[in-house]
């Protein structure tokens, strides 16, 4: 099944091609002019200027070819020589009916499905999470379900930050604090078991203990070399499974995963991979040798490197520190052996990587490291990358002590937010006090992804909680009310027997609602492409406006027959389908009431 925007395409594309011009040039968009045309095609220009003929004249001859076709009410050529179409009630009625009883509510596949994996999240054992991590998390679970939605095999990758310096730190914190584990570590590095059991002064170690120091271990290694000098030597001790080191960050890995996948659940985001920098661990050697081997490793005061840059380079890259003068593995290493991790276990077409867009150069030198090795194909490597959220001083969000947010805090935050949204609006007031806890939840997920996803992912925006949770605008918190606004109808007119029917069209409003029904699939289409789950976001909204108009104009359960009351009733149904499929691939699920 395809839309009509697309079938009508195809019908221009063929009228061109009768006309001896382009069919590539009959592609036909949503019209600008939504009280002219339904549609428009602008093709005729570029047709005319390569043929060297008057565009009014192409567009007109154009237009003559469509003038039979059955679905178009008019045909006019317009301006300079657009080609503005009409589509007839009864072409918007069916592709309407076609929405509504299509269980993707009009929305395609992919023709070739592929593997893909989206390595987003990517929080750090211990630190804790900035609005980075919040955004890769939104936007990369709704790249995760609008890549599943097309048919693409997809893995989610957490891709845990639990191999570098900061273990390091971390495991020198905690034995400065605590002499007796401080002496079980030194004692299990002469020659303990990497894998065997904890020590039980090891299970003492609480997230908490965690979150207190490594601020403060972070800002002695800033100032003091050999308080950094320790902490590097602690995780070269670590990355050689030294058994003190490794068993105390098993502890670190294990307490910090629980909390996040806890604060993550709450957010929607879940991960079907939580592997971290240190699973990649065990292809580091023979990668190292591999990359030797191939000529593409060479010395650098004490370090080994591998060079990626080109002549053609506007911008001097950096070349990928593989192993350091420490002999530690680097944020790069472990990213180059987790490509090759991936391939092995995996065997992705595509993989994206949805961090900050900060970190683009460090991908670039990865990714070119992997191409030149052979580890990954040319191309199948992409960062996908975005932009800051901002406090109000423009630069990037701090809570108001000017620590880093917690996701916990930030979603506790806004969930008393949305309570005290939904008691401002007078909703809520019949659900009893765990329902009514849900929807504010809801609501409060809604608000946070909803004003994320809006905006292309490369553009920052300005965290304002108030004009998030706002009912009003454009916001998450009024998608989801329009949603359960219809739902609310629909038990009504369950409750009086009412049914749905075929759908007839006819009003202003209801062929609104229709094109904007027929309008997903692009949008679908568009956000995959582009990985921009904004344009889906743009839909959504879009259709709640549709709906919100159409529920003005078009009485519904007060129809003035029995057939339009059920070709209403169908209408509701499709564009609340539509409407929840589209907000489930942004991340955000719908209350039943409020
Ligand atoms: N843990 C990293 C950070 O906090 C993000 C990881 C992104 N993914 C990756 N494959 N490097 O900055």
């Amino acid at each position: 099944m395809s839309d009509l925007k697309g079938d009508l395409s195809e019908a221009v594309a063929a009228a061109f091609a009768a006309a001896g011009l382009p069919a590539d040039l009959g592609r036909v968009t949503a019209s600008d002019r939504p009280d002219l045309a339904d549609f428009q095609c602008n093709g005729a220009l570029p047709a005319a200027k390569r043929a060297g003929l008057n565009p009014r004249d192409v567009a007109a001859g154009v237009a003559g070819r469509l003038a039979g076709d059955a679905r178009l009410t008019s045909v006019e050529v317009a301006g300079p020589g657009f080609i503005n179409l009409k589509v007839s009630d009864a072409a918007l009625a069916a592709r309407a009916a076609e929405v509504a009883a299509d269980p993707r509510a009009g929305a395609q596949g992919v023709s070739r499905p592929r593997r893909i994996i989206i390595d987003y999240g990517g929080p750090n054992v211990a630190k804790p999470m900035h609005v980075g991590h919040l955004r890769s998390s939104i936007i990369g679970e709704s790249l995760k379900r609008i890549y599943r939605f097309r048919g693409d095999t997809v893995t989610g990758d957490a891709h845990f930050g639990d191999w570098g310096y900061q273990m390091g730190l971390l495991i020198g914190a905690v034995c400065d604090e605590d002499a007796a584990i401080a002496g079980l570590v030194e004692t299990l590095n002469a020659g303990g078991d990497p894998d065997g059991a904890l020590p039980a002064a090891f299970e003492q170690v609480s997230l908490a203990d965690l979150d207190r120091l490594y601020p403060l271990a972070a800002a002695q290694g800033n100032q003091d070399t050999a308080y950094r000098d320790r902490a590097r030597k602690l995780t070269a001790d670590l990355q050689a499974r030294r058994a003190g080191c490794y068993l105390l960050w098993r502890r670190f890995r294990a307490v910090t995963q629980v909390a996040l996948q806890r604060d993550f659940h709450a957010l929607g985001v879940d991960f079907d991979l939580w592997n971290g920098e240190s699973d990649a661990d065990a292809l580091i050697e023979p990668m190292v040798a591999d990359l030797a081997a191939k000529g593409l490793l060479e010395d650098d005061q004490g370090a080994r490197i591998v060079r990626v840059a080109r002549e053609s380079d506007k911008k001097k890259l950096p070349p990928l520190l593989v192993v350091s003068s420490e002999g530690s593995a680097m944020y790069g290493t472990t990213d180059l052996a987790t490509v090759l991790d991936r391939k092995q276990t995996l065997a992705p077409d595509h993989v994206i990587y949805c961090v900050d867009q900060r970190q683009a150069d460090h991908f670039e030198v990865v990714f070119r490291a992997a191409y030149l090795a052979g580890y990954a194909v040319e191309g199948s490597l992409e960062h996908a990358g975005f932009g800051t959220m901002n406090g109000a001083d423009g630069k990037p969000f701090k809570t108001r002590e000017g620590g880093v947010l917690k996701l916990n805090d930030l979603i506790e935050m806004t969930r008393a937010k949305a309570a005290e949204r939904l008691r401002e609006a007078g909703l809520g007031a019949e659900l009893d006090p765990a329902a009514f806890d849900d929807t504010a939840h809801k609501v409060a997920i809604a608000a946070l992804k909803f004003a994320d996803l809006q905006n292309f992912r490369g553009t920052s925006y300005v965290f304002d909680l108030d004009r998030f949770s706002s009912f009003e605008g454009k916001t998450g918190p009024y998608l989801l009310y329009q949603a359960v606004r219809v739902k609310s109808l629909l038990r009504k007119a369950a409750e009086a027997g009412d049914k749905a029917g075929a759908i007839a069209i006819g009003e202003p409003a209801e062929r609104d609602l229709a094109l904007t029904l027929d309008a997903f699939d692009q949008a679908v289409a568009e956000a995959y492409d582009k990985k921009a789950p904004n344009a889906v976001a743009e839909h959504a909204y879009r259709l709640a406006q549709a709906f919100s108009k159409f529920y003005a104009a078009c009485p519904i359960l007060a129809a003035p027959t029995p057939a339009a009351k059920a070709s209403r009733l169908a209408l509701a149904t499709a564009a609340l389908k539509q409407l929840e499929l589209a907000l489930g691939l942004l991340g955000i699920e719908t209350p039943e009431r409020m």
